[in-house]
């Protein structure tokens, strides 16, 4: 221990103000309620109380930051990890040596090891598959047929990325168990994360026992992907060889636990929120056919009339903007926490060393100070000329820093190829019986949308 390390931590200027409470707390409960009722409402009225405010939550205080310059500060500070009330839960949960919940040193080698994967120039050799995928969508559906988009998106999200970077066959029963099992292991941990009544989630209520099936169900399933491709003695050019392959600091083969919970930290967080991307997608479609109509003729333009291939998402600038419009007004992120390590500043407001931060994606993205007609969806807003009227941060789906989101790019390119073959095959219609109101969880996505496809 050096002298330096013993001596308290110079206070920060005493200048530094408190950040103002937010309105509409009440005794004991203090903001609680407004969060579990309406969660996405409640976030989204914040700024107007101030740029940093605090939150009671019971008896706890949480700092929520309201910006998109405060947000994009917090991000890229080295004052604020990954932990907290949400992560604390995703650990017990999915595991804790997964990359999304390590921090500091551990984090930056997991990255290093799974960031070769995501690079942009490893994304085309994933096209042939994002390709046959997206047609295999297309294909699947019959006119006239009601399709369950809430499954329809997860069983793609899920062989997606099992088949780009697990490498594996992934048919549709490991994909469909996947489904069922993040699908129920989802809806439970939310409901663990906002009404956290700890031992009654023990009881052998049926609820309860259908979330344990499904939770070691998803841990059954990565230990045969992970013990097959050893069985197989393969080492394709892939995540799970990178993650078999890899060396912790010393030198030596990381952990099966680490193995493990690597894999569990890809998969989960990339098929739940790609599928609930998709599901937006199909809204919109449905919704907007005058987009989807410039969608398909965008397409058009650009194949000449032949299946649309991975080769041509670079020249679909106005299908990917749709996609960035939609991924604004429904971020499938919507809200994203951080603990700061030391007593620090954010915006001219003292944080405590040790204070749980809170924001909102969803809310920075709607923010009428930040886009004009903000509730509008304009997919135009992205055209060159327009785009460098909406303030730095004020879009951040995959979040910005050290932890942003590896999968941007594999993201954009199969959302985009995805909304490009459905919207040159089909025209979608809501049936009754659908509910598109937005189901806040872990992501946001619509109850339960139910669409017809009618061919073009
Ligand atoms: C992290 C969004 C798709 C893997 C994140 C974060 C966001 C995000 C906002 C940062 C969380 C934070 O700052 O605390 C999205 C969105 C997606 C998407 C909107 C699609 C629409 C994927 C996919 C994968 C993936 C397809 C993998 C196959 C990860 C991982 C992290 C992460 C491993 C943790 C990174 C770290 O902590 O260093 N994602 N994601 N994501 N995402 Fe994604």
């Amino acid at each position: 221990m050096t002298v330096e390390s013993v001596q308290p931590e110079a206070s920060l200027a005493p200048e530094l103000r408190e950040p103002p409470r937010a309105g509409g707390g009440v005794p004991f409960l203090g903001h609680g309620w407004k969060l579990v009722r309406d969660p996405l409402e409640f976030m989204s009225r914040l700024r107007d109380d101030g740029d940093v405010v605090r939150l009671k939550l019971g008896p706890k205080t949480v700092y929520a930051v309201t910006t998109p310059e405060l947000t994009g500060a917090l991000a890229l500070s080295n004052d604020f990890i990954i932990a907290g009330p949400l992560w604390e839960s995703l650990e017990g949960l999915l595991g804790k040596e997964g990359v999304a919940t390590a921090n500091g040193p551990v984090h930056r080698r997991q990255r290093r090891t799974i960031q070769p994967a995501f690079r942009l120039d490893a994304i085309p050799a994933y096209g042939p598959i994002m390709e046959e995928e997206a047609h295999a969508l297309t294909e699947r559906w019959k006119p006239g047929e009601t399709i369950d988009c809430t499954s329809e998106s997860f069983r793609v999200a899920v062989r997606v990325a099992a088949r780009c970077l697990l490498r594996g066959d992934y048919m549709d029963e490991r994909a469909e168990r996947l489904c069922v099992a993040l699908a129920t292991v989802f809806r439970g941990m939310y409901r663990r994360m906002v009404v956290p009544l700890g031992p009654l989630y023990r009881l052998p209520l049926p609820a309860n026992r259908e979330f344990n099936r499904a939770l070691a169900d998803l841990h059954l399933l990565v230990d045969e992907i992970v013990a097959e491709r050893r069985a197989s003695g393969q080492k394709p050019d892939d995540l799970l060889t990178a993650l078999l392959e890899a060396k912790d600091d010393n030198g030596d083969p990381i952990g099966e636990q680490e193995i493990h919970d690597q894999v569990v930290a890809i998969l989960t967080p990339g098929s739940e929120t790609v599928a609930s991307t998709i599901m937006w997608l199909l809204h919109m479609l449905a919704e907007h056919p005058e987009h989807a109509d410039k969608v398909c003729e965008e397409v058009e333009a650009v194949t000449g009339g032949r299946p649309v291939a991975f080769q041509d998402v670079r020249n679909l600038r106005h299908t990917n903007n749709v996609v960035v419009e939609a991924m604004r007004l429904r971020p499938a992120v919507w809200i994203l926490t951080r603990r700061a390590v030391r007593e620090t500043e954010l915006g001219g407001y003292r944080i405590p060393a040790g204070a749980d931060i809170v924001y909102s994606p969803y809310a920075i993205q709607r923010d009428a100070k930040s886009y004009e007609r903000n509730l509008e969806f304009d997919p135009d807003r992205w055209l060159p000329d327009r785009v460098k009227d909406i303030p730095k941060h004020a879009m951040s789906p995959f979040s910005t820093g050290n932890r942003k989101c590896p999968s941007d790019h594999f993201s954009m390119a199969q959302l985009t190829l995805i909304t490009a073959a459905l919207a040159t095959v089909y025209r979608f219609e809501e049936v009754a019986g659908s509910n598109a109101a937005t189901r806040v969880g872990i992501t946001l996505r619509p109850h339960d949308l139910r669409l017809r496809p009618v061919r073009r």
